[in-house]
């Protein structure tokens, strides 16, 4: 079976929820940031740090290539992975959910204290900033849209688990 991937924004419950869906749906779930951390040995944050953002993205776009032909589960992707152009080619193969989020939403669940490398600073700015920009590209690759304001990761796996 195709994988079903998870994309949306930092915030929009990808790990949580993906933990969920795929135990419901008996099989594993993959994370692009904990493969790319695994293979770098240290965190996406101490990458970002360390290498830059564009060597992060480069890093990204083969470990999702890798991550969407080896695993028939569920596939969490980085917040940022479909700004690659071969990223959203490889995606029109697989089911592909989009987990919305508003601004509250996603602070409270990232917290204020945050220390996702593109949050640095201002994280309530920097979210809405991040959704507005990337809400577009989002909807362009969903399969379908899953809205998770107000809601706890077990009801939208529920959600899930009926749709994919
Ligand atoms: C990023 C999101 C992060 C991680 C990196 C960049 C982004 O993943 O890949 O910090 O560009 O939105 P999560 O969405 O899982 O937090």
């Amino acid at each position: 079976m195709p994988a079903v991937v998870l994309v949306g924004p930092m915030g929009a419950g990808k790990s949580t929820v993906g933990a969920l869906l795929a135990s419901r749906l008996g099989v594993t779930l993959r994370d692009t940031d904990q493969d790319i951390a695994a293979a770098a040995g240290k965190s996406v944050q101490d990458i970002f740090v360390d290498e830059g953002e564009e060597h992060f993205r480069r890093v990204e776009e083969e470990a999702v290539a890798a991550a969407l032909a080896e695993h028939d589960g569920v596939v969490s992707l980085g917040g940022g992975a479909v700004l690659a152009d071969q990223t959203r080619i490889l995606l029109k193969e697989h089911t592909v959910v989009y987990l919305r989020v508003g601004v509250a939403d996603a602070v409270k669940r990232v917290g204020l204290g945050s220390g996702r490398p593109l949050l640095l600073g201002n994280v309530r700015g920097r979210i809405k900033a991040l959704l507005e920009e990337r809400a577009p590209i989002y909807e362009s690759v969903a399969t379908f849209v899953v809205d998770t304001d107000n809601r706890s990761a077990e009801d939208v796996a529920d959600e899930l688990v009926e749709k994919v």
